[in-house]
This record gives structure tokens, sequence and C-alpha cells, in this order.
């Protein structure tokens, strides 16, 4: 193996927790593959963490507690930054970049959030800001956004990124169990964290679903741009509901370009919906990510793999770290922040949904013309229907065309205030083709 005698990539790990803890054993491990792809040795300068006496997996020299000083270290070219939340990681990395150094991290929350801010530092230093982990962990899936389908015109990008809720749904579906069980289920497995807010709640999938849009579009999305509902008001009634149709409940992120009039904008948001059984996207089970992307040219194609986990994220933290440092070896930057088409993000409410009803309702003559007038009243087209009679009573199931998602929540809400209305007993979206 020729390994270069070039002076060495210095690298600073901010975090050495789950994904941190794996970049550092494999920085070790492969230390001369890793040498051989950059053409110079990649070494670690240090470990920031909080608590040191809690890593004796890694050498105790390079820990330290001062993030500040290691950050601004001269003897750094690299900051790899795997500890989360908005601060302090927003004010390190901006020093980092500030000061030249390039900067590769898996933090999701911030770039959603921050993103603007991160390149902007980025591109007055010249130094390289890279984040594949951000976004469905060992994927490859920001750098085809970015580069592989910088020629084409992407229209699409719709997927599974939360392997928590993904777990969770999944279970709920193959055994009938409640949110709340799979829930613990997830915990005690160790898929959900003991605070779940940012999974169940879909944040996390908010943040990535930004971080999509804004690759795909060209355009500056922040996870305040996206419309977000998790998962914690699934009950097993929907899922049976789902599986009586022949789908399955995901919660899914939907990022789409919309041409109304010859104006263009985009459409980011996150929640449940039930696709057919028959969706490449409904097989993926457990923990998995799955991403859709269309586009003019290159068509569908469909990224799959592990979306979270130390070593699948470590994984693309270190194909992150290889490419900034060969350009730091070779000389020249990687792309940078792409926003030149600015589009304007749509609300919810104008997005073109189609929903699942599932009602119980009196059975007696007259209840379905009352319920579909309701629907002819929004302008929501009815695609399906279904009534099952129970004595006096019967389940009704409706199915939509697609409408504007206020027009379809509105037709709900006064449904659920008419009198021969019992129970409104799942309301979802639907995705996908017919089955
Ligand atoms: P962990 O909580 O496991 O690790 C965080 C690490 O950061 C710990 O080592 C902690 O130190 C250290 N740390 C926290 N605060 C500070 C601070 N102020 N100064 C120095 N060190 C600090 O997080 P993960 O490894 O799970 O996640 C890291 C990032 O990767 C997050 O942005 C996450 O969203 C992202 N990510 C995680 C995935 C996963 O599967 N876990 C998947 C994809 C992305 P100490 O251990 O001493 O407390
Ligand atoms: N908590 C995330 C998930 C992993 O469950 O997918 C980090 O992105």
């Amino acid at each position: 193996m020729t390994v270069s005698r070039t002076k060495p990539v210095r690298v600073a790990l901010l975090g050495c927790g789950t994904v941190g803890s794996e970049v550092a054993r494999l920085l070790h491990e492969q230390a001369d593959d890793l040498a051989a792809r950059v053409g110079a040795p990649v070494e670690l300068a240090g470990i920031a963490v909080r608590r040191p006496n809690r890593h004796r997996d890694v050498p105790a020299d390079l820990l330290t507690t001062d993030v500040d000083g290691l950050v601004t270290d001269d003897g750094v070219d690299v900051v790899v930054e795997v500890i989360g939340g908005i601060e302090p990681t927003r004010t390190l990395l901006l020093k980092a970049l500030s000061a030249g150094r390039s900067v590769v991290t898996a933090n999701k929350a911030l770039l959603a959030e921050c993103g603007a801010e991160l390149f902007a530092a980025a591109d007055a230093s010249g130094a390289d800001l890279y984040f594949e982990a951000a976004v469905a962990g060992a994927i490859p899936l920001l750098r085809p956004l970015r580069e592989s389908l910088a020629g084409d015109r992407i229209t699409r990008v719709m997927g599974i990124v939360n392997g928590t809720t993904n777990y969770i749904l999944s279970a709920m579906d193959a055994t009938g169990a409640a949110y709340g069980e799979t829930l613990d289920e997830a915990t005690r497995l160790g898929y959900a964290e003991a605070d779940p807010t940012a999974d169940v709640d879909g944040y996390d999938a908010a943040s990535k679903a930004a971080i999509l849009a804004s690759l795909a579009f060209h355009t500056r999305v922040t996870s305040a741009d996206v419309h977000r509902e998790g998962i914690a008001g699934i009950t097993a009634a929907d899922v049976a509901a789902a599986r009586a149709l022949g789908r399955t409940v995901k919660l899914l992120a939907i990022c789409e370009r919309v041409t109304e009039n010859g104006e263009e904008s985009v459409s980011v948001r996150v929640h449940p919906a039930m696709i057919p059984r028959s969706h490449p996207l409904a097989g993926v089970g457990g923990a998995f990510n799955a991403v859709f992307v269309e586009a003019e040219a290159a068509g569908q194609l469909m990224f799959y793999g592990q979306g979270a986990g130390g070593a699948p994220t470590a994984s693309a933290v270190l194909g992150d770290l290889v490419a900034v440092a060969r350009n730091r070896v070779v000389g020249g930057r990687g792309p940078r922040e792409s926003a030149y088409a600015d589009l304007p993000v749509r609300p919810m409410g104008e997005a073109r949904t189609r929903y699942h009803v599932s009602l119980d309702v009196a059975d007696r003559p007259g209840v379905l013309a009352q319920v579909a007038a309701v629907f002819a009243e929004h302008d929501v087209s009815i695609a399906a229907v279904r009534q099952e009679g129970r004595s006096a009573d019967a389940s009704l199931v409706i199915v939509t065309h697609t409408a504007p998602d206020a027009a379809l929540r509105s037709t709900v809400d006064k449904i659920a205030g008419l009198p021969i209305v019992r129970e409104v007993v799942s309301v979802m979206r639907v995705e996908g083709a017919e089955p």
C-alpha cells in the first residue's frame, strides 16, 4: 500500500457518544487505508467530551473537556462535530469555519435551523461544510442530491427518514399492538431515546426534510418551514383501518416542487400516511430508512439502508472526512450552498393531499348522502366508499381524490359535527397509487 508522506490532516472530534466513538474506532482501525485514499495520514488531534472518565475505549491523552480550545487549536485542519443540538455546536462550528477549518457534521437539527449561517461562514473562509450523516445515516443521499443530480431537475423527494418511528409503526402493523406498547419496546431495545420526543413528534424527520428540500430545490428551507405531524396520535384502529384497505401506515417526509399558474413553489411536510402494501416504501421495516427521488431526466431513484446507529452513521461521517481531507491535500473545495432558486414554501393548507376517513355512523337512509354532501360542499371529490352495516350502526370508510389539505381538513371538521356521525374513528392522509 502506498501512503503519501504529506503532512497529516489533523482532525478535532467533538463528541464521543454513539456516533463519535465509532468515528474514533474507524479512524484508528482504517488509518492506513484512509491515508492511502486521502494522500496523507488522517490523525486525531483531540476528542472533546463532557465526561472524560466515561470514555475508556479511546486514548486518554486525546480526551479534553476544553472543546473551545480544541476547535481553535492552530494544528487542527478539520472539525468533526457529533455532539448534536443547537448550542454550543453552532458557536463552535462558526468559529471553526471562520478560522478556515473544514467541518463535517451529523447534526440535522443545527443544519435545518442555522444552515445558511454556517454556509456563509464556510464561504467567507473557503472552508468545506459536509453533512452526509445528517440525513438517513449510512445512506449516501445528500451527495447524490448535491452532486450527482446537480444537472437534473428534481421534482419530488419522499421517504422514511426516521428509524425509531418506522420501528414503532412496523411493530404496530405486525402485531396490532397499541402505540404506547411499541414505544416501550422501542425504548427497551435502544431504538427510541429516553426522551423520544424529537423522533415521535416528527422534529427529527422535519429537520431532515428541510435539508432534503433545500438541496433538491436549491432553496433555503428551515425546520420552521416544514409542516410537522408525529405518530403519537396513531391508534391501533388507524393501523387496522389501513390494513383492511391493503395499506400500511408510515411516517413520511415529502418534499415536492409545485408548479401552479406558471409559478413555482415547494411543499415540505412530515406526517403519517397510508401507503399501499405494494408500494416499495411499505416493505421498509424496523429501523431502516428509504427515500425516493424523482427527477425529470433520471426518473425514479430509490435509496435504502440503515438510517441510524453508531457504525452506519460513522460510515457517512468518514466518507465526508475523506472528501474534505482530500480537498485539503490537493487543494479545492466541495460544493457550496446552492439556494439560487429561492422558491416560496407553500403553507400546508395548499398542499394537495388525499384523505382516508373512517366513521361510525347511524345505519339509516340518507346518512351516506349527508356525508357525501359535506365533501361536495368543500369541492372534495370522493374516490371510494365502503360501508359495513352493524345493526343500528355502520362503519363508513371514504377515500378522497387529491384536494387542498385545508379543504379536506374543513370537510372532516364539519362531518365530525353531524348528528348522524357517532365517531370519527380514523383520519389519515393517503400517498401512493391506489392498490
Ligand atoms: P450521543 O449523545 O451519544 O453523544 C454526544 C457526545 O457529545 C457525547 O460524547 C458527549 O460527551 C458529547 N458532548 C455533549 N455536549 C458536549 C459539550 N458541550 N462539549 C463537549 N462534548 C459534548 O449522541 P449521538 O452520537 O447519538 O449523536 C451525535 C450527533 O449525530 C447528533 O447530531 C445526532 O443527531 C447525529 N446522528 C445520530 C445518529 C444516531 O444513530 N445516534 C444517526 C444520525 C445522526 P459525554 O459522552 O462525555 O457526555
Ligand atoms: N433518531 C433518529 C432515528 C436517528 O430514529 O432515525 C438519527 O437521525
